[in-house]
């Protein structure tokens, strides 16, 4: 087998790459290790920066999110038995963010994938990579019990934090920085009325999430211990806690419902330095992972590739080497960036069980600052509903 691109992970980073190269004349290969429907069982963010939202359009693939998809012209903080306010980074910044979710973003991709005949194998075992130092890599894995040899001029790992590209790299490359939060997040999904605005609440009990999927569909999240599991939050518990997260008047807007999904993730930051090494390069989780506070993941996932295509355009097209020399800093400035303001959100929002009465007390006069500031509501803002791309 031989492409020009060979891709690793068919994840929104993965399909979307693979989507943007053929845009531009340019073969690739996705090799992905579950099946479809598993990719599409996952149950991730539904937030789009105005910035992803814009990449997704002018790639061809905004049809079904301007249908479904939400415009929201902010996000609401609440906080423990304050006044709630209202960000307006719509305002602020001249253009909406959008919820919508990640499932539905997979959907829409594989369905380009089909439609333009991409070259896509699931059940893809054992990859093991190698010449990344060269200018022949390949890949080497396993496909239907048949040992198999993908030949590329490029690898791209889009196979998320737990997958091989990043550990390929060789040793002394890499420079990691993580910090893990002594808390996680339970989230359900239930067919009730959502609320109009993604609010979130800081409240010493912990911190609450109201978010949607669409008029019908609400998704939301509590902070929880580490130790805590799904079977200790049976539904009655869940929406009670929730409810006494947010303010009165928050609280009885809140529609209860059975939960058709519920789960409890880990929250931790992570970055991987540099994204790229010889012909290798990383994208989406396999280079970073953020708190979900700020619904970077994905956003983060979409301008990785789009900077990757970019230059891998001018490559082909060009017989440009720049951009691709310089796509770990360029993508590294906006990954830093994401991953500060999500590390800052989650601090800001979040109850710390170790946290000292003078942490929590600047916690609260931070977060009425920002209440009274449109200065520092508009940093959060830009932050937020997206940074512009680089040029
Ligand atoms: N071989 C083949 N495929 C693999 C391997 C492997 N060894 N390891 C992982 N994969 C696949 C996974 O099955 C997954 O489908 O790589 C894909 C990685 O996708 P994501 O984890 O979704 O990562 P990414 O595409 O970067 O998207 C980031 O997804 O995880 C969320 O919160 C995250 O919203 C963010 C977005
Ligand atoms: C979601 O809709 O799943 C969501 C929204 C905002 C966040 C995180 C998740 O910060």
């Amino acid at each position: 087998m031989k492409t020009q691109i060979a891709i690793i992970g068919a994840g929104p980073a993965g399909l979307l790459l693979s989507h943007l190269l053929h845009r531009q004349g340019i073969h690739s290969i996705v090799l992905e290790r579950q099946t479809r429907d598993h990719v599409l069982s996952r149950i991730r963010a539904g937030v789009l920066e105005s910035t992803s939202v814009e990449v997704l359009r002018a790639a061809g693939l905004a049809d079904r999110m301007d249908r479904e998809g939400h415009p929201h012209d902010g996000m609401r903080i609440a906080w423990a038995g304050r006044d709630s306010f209202y960000v307006n980074s719509g305002q602020m910044l001249g253009r909406p963010f959008v919820t919508y979710g990640q499932t539905q973003i997979q959907q829409d991709l594989f369905a380009a994938a089909d439609a333009r005949g991409q070259s896509l194998l699931h059940g893809v075992h054992g990859i093991t990579l190698h010449g990344i130092d060269g200018a022949s890599p390949s890949l080497a894995f396993t496909h239907q019990s048949e040992n198999r040899e993908l030949k590329c001029d490029y690898i791209v790992g889009c196979d998320g934090f737990h997958g091989p590209s990043r550990r390929a790299m060789p040793a002394g490359v890499l420079r990691e920085y993580e910090k893990v939060y002594p808390f996680g997040w339970l989230g359900i999904m239930a067919r009730v009325k959502p609320l109009d605005d993604v609010t979130y609440a800081y409240h010493p009990r912990g911190f609450a999430l109201a978010s949607r999927r669409n008029d019908k569909l609400g998704r939301f999240y509590i902070q929880v211990p580490l130790e805590d599991k799904i079977e200790d939050w049976p539904d009655g518990r869940f929406w009670a806690e929730f409810k006494a997260r947010f303010p009165q008047a928050i609280a009885r807007q809140i529609e209860e419902g059975p939960s058709i999904e519920k789960s409890i993730a880990p929250l931790r930051s992570f970055v991987a330095e540099p994204m790229s090494h010889g012909r290798l390069f990383l994208a989406g989780d396999a280079a970073h992972i953020v708190p979900p506070t700020g619904a970077k993941g994905l956003n983060l996932a979409i301008s990785d590739v789009h900077y990757l295509s970019r230059a891998l355009a001018s490559r082909y097209h060009d017989a440009s080497e720049e951009l691709l020399g310089n796509y770990s800093a360029t993508a590294l400035r906006r990954v830093w960036s994401s991953v500060r303001t999500s590390w800052h959100l989650t601090n800001l929002l979040h109850s710390f069980p170790a946290a000292t009465d003078f942490e929590r007390r600047a916690q609260e006069h931070e977060l009425a600052y920002l209440q009274s500031s449109t200065r520092a509501q508009a940093a959060l803002a830009e932050q937020y509903a997206g940074l512009p791309l680089e040029i």
